[in-house]
């Protein structure tokens, strides 16, 4: 690949508020620095089909406060194939597209490695995924809005759980990844969290009880990440019924409102860094890298570092949730 004179962008897999701050932030960064820009529709999909539009600096006006994505996303089996990807780097050629910008969790950034690695194409990742659950980055586009809204959510469900002295177990998104869970629980003020990336150590159930639930409190709220691994809320509520009958327990999904919203302004804030980074990177030469922030601090992250599926869970998150929660 030569000089890059056009880049073009996409979002793809699970939406995440903060997304159309990232698209506005590429789109006029590379404008500002004299690249062409081209928008594919609904992620993969339209690298396929062809569906791209060139953006102008107007396409992205009144779009930083809005959630989803103006680009739309999609999930595209077609792109995990060769022959998918074929067609996609076949497009991007017609299309005239150096470079490609990819908005997405770690899916979308396998694919962006993919096409990279195929093709030699020059592929600069942006994480955008409520899950948080990419490595070499403190915090993902999108992250910060969906744990505002379980908090807003949990203040709620409190109410209720205090008035009818209930055990509540509130399951919140984030695939395999405990993020959420962990995070959401402290900031609500919750009693436990029980996430995926314990499961296999402890019986997170039987230690929540034996931890004292019921000491000081009458009611408790208990947020669990959904995953197959954990075996979601309704799981847990099932095992209380029969073997603590004593307690009264609910269950509420939070389900798809947590990936929607306006994004709050951290998210805002970090979709528009990530996006001036990535034009950034690619003007320096990066190639094949997510944009993260650690510490404050924009980072390259290579992709397969970036999509290595093991981002720890810090130990101090848990203990402060444990000793706040007697
Ligand atoms: P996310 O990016 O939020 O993790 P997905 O895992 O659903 O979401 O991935 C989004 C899209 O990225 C997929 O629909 C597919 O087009 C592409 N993708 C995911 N995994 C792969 C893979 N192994 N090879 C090629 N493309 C992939
Ligand atoms: O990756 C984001 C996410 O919201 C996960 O937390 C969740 O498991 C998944 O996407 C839900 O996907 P779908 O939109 O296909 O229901």
């Amino acid at each position: 690949m030569g000089t890059i004179k056009c880049i073009g962008i996409l979002t793809s897999g699970g939406d995440a508020p903060g997304m159309n701050a990232a698209i506005r932030a590429v789109t006029r960064s590379a404008i500002y620095n004299g690249l062409k820009v081209k928008g594919i529709y609904r992620g993969y999909k339209g690298l396929i089909t062809g569906e791209i539009k060139e953006f102008k600096t107007e396409n992205v006006s009144n779009i930083i406060q809005l959630g989803g994505t103006i680009l739309k996303t999609a999930r595209c089996q077609e792109f995990k194939t060769p022959e998918g990807r074929q067609i996609a780097y076949d497009t991007m050629k017609k299309e005239g597209i150096d470079a490609l910008i990819v908005i997405g969790g770690d899916g979308s950034l396998t694919g962006a490695r993919l096409l990279a690695q195929e093709f030699d194409v020059p592929c600069i990742g942006l994480p955008g995924t409520i899950d948080n659950d990419l490595y070499g980055t403190d915090t993902t586009i999108g992250y910060d809005t969906a744990l505002n809204t379980i908090l807003d959510a949990v203040d709620k469900i409190r109410d209720t759980a205090t008035s009818h002295e209930r055990l509540f177990f509130v399951e919140v998104m984030g695939r395999d990844a405990g993020f959420l869970a962990l995070n959401g629980a402290i900031a609500a003020g919750a009693e436990a969290a029980i996430i995926p990336e314990f499961n296999t150590e402890v019986d997170q159930l039987e230690e929540f009880i034996n931890n004292g639930f019921r000491k000081s409190k009458s009611s408790s709220i208990v947020l669990v990440a959904e995953s197959e691994i954990t075996g979601g809320a309704m799981h847990y509520a099932e095992r209380v019924k029969n073997e603590y009958p004593q307690y009264d327990v609910r269950v509420t999904i939070l389900g798809h409102l947590q990936r929607g919203g306006r994004p709050t302004a951290h998210d805002r804030i970090i979709a528009s860094r990530m996006g001036v980074a990535s034009i950034q990177a690619l003007m320096e030469g990066q190639r094949n890298v997510m944009i993260g922030i650690e510490h404050d601090e924009i980072v390259y992250v290579p992709f397969t570092k970036a999509i290595k599926n093991d981002k720890p869970i810090d130990r101090e998150l848990v203990n402060v949730l444990n000793e706040l929660s007697i």
